[in-house]
């Protein structure tokens, strides 16, 4: 009677928010964005003038943020972080690195544990982040590792974002991409890393369709 969990990690630009969101519709799962968390943390904080160099404050207000998502009426996932919608002040890169630099307290991952774990509802979990299946879901019933090339992936990010009517670089967000990956994976809590029972899945020249597949596939099995 255990809720089935399928974690997917990886680093920014693998694809596994856009891949988790469609796996976890056609399983009718529910779907955990955990970066979203510590993005809402990250803007709540900034709302509240709170410093980034200041662990108990953030510890603090990641108790204290709430934080909900809601499904609007074209499907799109809308959050909204103390009653307000902050979906599109949650995608900047600012709110990003903001949520990169707090999730490296030990203590605010551990704020937003028991949050994460509340999602496994019937009739299953997709669970999207980058410590899923290592710390929130050790027990998880599928873990896919999903990577890119960081070229691949700083040109996805430039696509969305040059779609969207924001002027950037490449090279500029190629730079971010890498400072990002190396702060995440040398953190001393929960860096980013495949769980050893994890299926890597280099998503680099696939297309959606195809890792979408893939990952069915293996819950399938
Ligand atoms: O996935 P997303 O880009 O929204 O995550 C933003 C940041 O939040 C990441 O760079 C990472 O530092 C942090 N994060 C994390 N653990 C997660 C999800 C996100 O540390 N499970």
């Amino acid at each position: 009677t255990t809720t089935p969990v399928l974690t997917i990690d990886g680093p920014s630009g693998s694809g596994k928010g856009t891949i988790s969101r469609l796996v976890a519709q056609q399983l009718g799962w529910h779907y955990l964005d955990s970066g979203a968390l510590y993005r809402a943390v990250g803007v709540a904080a900034g709302w509240a003038d709170i410093d980034l160099a200041d662990p108990a404050a953030l510890v603090r207000c990641a108790f204290d943020t709430d934080i909900r998502f809601r499904e609007a009426e074209d499907g799109e996932l809308r959050v909204l972080v103390n009653g307000l919608d902050a979906t599109d002040e949650l995608r900047t890169e600012t709110a990003g690195a903001a949520a990169s630099a707090i999730a490296a307290i030990p203590e605010v991952r551990a704020a937003l544990k028991d949050r994460q774990r509340q999602f496994c509802q019937p009739p299953g979990l997709v669970a999207d982040g980058r410590d899923m299946g290592t710390v929130i879901f050790p027990g998880a019933s599928v873990k896919v590792f999903l990577t890119a090339s960081a070229e691949e992936r700083a040109e996805r990010r430039y696509k969305q974002l040059s779609d969207k009517g924001v002027s950037v670089t490449l090279s500029g967000l190629l730079r971010e991409i890498l400072a990002r990956d190396a702060r995440d994976a040398q953190r001393a809590v929960a860096p980013l890393r495949p769980a050893d029972d994890a299926v890597r899945i280099d998503t680099t020249g696939l297309g959606i369709e195809d890792v979408v597949g893939q990952v069915l596939a293996l819950v399938k099995r």
